[in-house]
């Protein structure tokens, strides 16, 4: 009969000392759910002398990190450390030693997570990865066990708080996207180095974790289109403001006629949308079932104590099932590793959708009409045109709203439009999604 859930955690910084607080703040609430004591017995970390202001009592805090994946006292090591280097080894170690492991790692699971699911089902030990999307919003297992009746044909959302603070700030203050980003790194919602965020890269590791829960397919990263929002301009969003829509970096999965379409890039979204309510570093995921309709579900995606929120929510798991005897009784990726099927994907002639372009044009008589020519040779129609200012010298702005039409292409179309002697700078899409929640 197990008395306690021994805990032994990797990495001390802001979601460990958060995780570490809750644990020590909460032990009665969480003994009196679990039915057995969660006990925090060691931390190991880079610098354990630093001072992280908690009252730690009897638990140990090294920085050996072997003491804590290769320990035999130990019943689930948290990996709170970060990256790829050294967490995909200790990772790994920890699991092959028969330690059930939870995680907030999201680089390492959608990059890697193949193996280390694998190796886990193998050892008959848990891989917990609540905390690795969306922080305290509780989508993976909403989507594991709360939504397990449906079949889901998408899953979209705003999933990167940073991204979505930066386009919200560009939006309210009419600033550039290079302002309010160093502003962002000033007020620590950016990390020094952003590509992660602003290209994308973190959006769609967490879209890789969703798309594999949510249509039982293997976990495959390098599938997802990706764009990021360093061009975005506040000409777009002013633009988007003017015609009813708003531009959000939106990371989306949706399986149409067996093929599946995974997406992370801004797109504009009508203002009334559920989707263009989420505002600043908020993150929020909607999921459409077909018995369940659309739900949706909101809160903060980072943080030290949201996140810590969405690690202990595994720990709570790992004790109640391991109380109960349960093995494996809900797999992580929602169903057995070797259930997981890969689904065919779109490609870009398959995409369809309606696009916003913008042209910065020199505003001479046959301009409108060489560029109308290009865009039917594509058999692209246009839903509406606006045009600001007019001079025959300086190129002004000319913005177009096509009807549905495939991204392959309005691609195309654009490579010619660039080469016309009036077209002043490489023409922009975005695609609008005007049937979002
Ligand atoms: N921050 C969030 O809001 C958030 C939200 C969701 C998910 N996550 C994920 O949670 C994980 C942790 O993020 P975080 O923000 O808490 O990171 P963090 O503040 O940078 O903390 C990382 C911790 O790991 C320790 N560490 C680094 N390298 C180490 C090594 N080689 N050996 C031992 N310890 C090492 C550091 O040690 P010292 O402090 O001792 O120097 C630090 O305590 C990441 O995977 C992140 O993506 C974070």
């Amino acid at each position: 009969m197990l008395e306690a859930l021994r805990i032994g955690m990797l990495g001390f910084g802001t979601v460990g000392r958060g995780v570490a607080d809750l644990l020590l703040n909460h032990p009665d609430l969480l003994a009196n759910r679990a039915g057995i004591p969660l006990r925090l017995v060691r931390i190991a970390t880079r610098n354990p002398e630093r001072d992280r202001g908690l009252a730690l009592g009897s638990v140990e805090v090294t920085g050996n990190v072997h003491r804590v994946v290769d320990a035999t006292d130990l019943d689930v090591v948290v990996e709170l450390i970060g990256g790829i280097i050294p967490t995909r080894d200790l990772v790994h170690r920890a699991l092959e030693s028969g330690k059930h492991v939870i995680t907030a790692n999201k680089a390492l699971i959608a990059e890697y997570g193949p193996d280390l699911f694998a190796l886990a089902h193998s050892k008959g030990v848990q891989l917990g990865i609540e905390a690795a999307v969306a922080g305290a919003v509780p989508i993976i297992k909403t989507l594991r066990e709360s939504l397990a009746g449906n079949r889901i044909d998408s899953v979209y959302g705003i999933l990167n708080g940073t991204c979505n603070y930066i386009l919200t700030e560009m939006r309210a203050k009419g600033l550039p996207f290079a302002r309010v980003l160093a502003d962002a790194q000033a007020k620590g919602f950016a990390e020094a180095d952003p590509s992660f965020d602003i290209d994308g890269i973190d959006a769609a590791h967490k879209l890789a974790i969703l798309s594999a829960i949510a249509f039982g397919t293997p976990l495959d990263y390098g599938r997802i289109l990706k764009e990021g929002i360093r061009h975005v301009s506040e000409t777009d969003i002013a633009w988007a403001n003017e015609m009813g829509y708003r531009i959000k970096l939106l990371a989306m999965s949706r399986l149409r006629e067996g093929l599946m379409e995974m997406t992370v890039r801004p797109v504009m979204v009508p203002v009334g949308s559920m989707v263009a309510a989420v505002e600043g570093v908020f993150n929020a995921v909607f999921v459409h079932g077909d018995y369940a309709g659309t739900t949706m579900y909101h809160g903060r995606g980072a943080g030290e104590r949201p996140t810590a929120s969405a690690v202990v929510a595994d720990l709570m798991d790992l004790a109640r099932d391991l109380r109960a005897g349960a093995k494996e009784r809900v797999p992580s990726l929602s169903v057995p590793v070797h259930h997981l099927r890969t689904l065919p994907i779109q490609s870009a002639a398959q995409r369809q959708g309606s696009f916003y372009i913008r042209m910065a044009v020199v505003d001479r008589p046959g301009v409108l009409a060489e560029i109308t020519a290009i865009l039917a040779r594509h058999a692209i129609s246009i839903d509406a045109i606006h045009q600001k200012g007019r001079s025959p010298v300086e190129a002004v702005p000319l913005v177009m709203v096509t009807h549905e039409s495939t991204e392959e292409r309005i691609t195309q179309a654009l490579i010619e439009i660039e080469q016309l002697d009036s077209v002043r700078e490489p023409p922009r899409s975005i695609r609008i999604e005007a049937g979002l929640a």
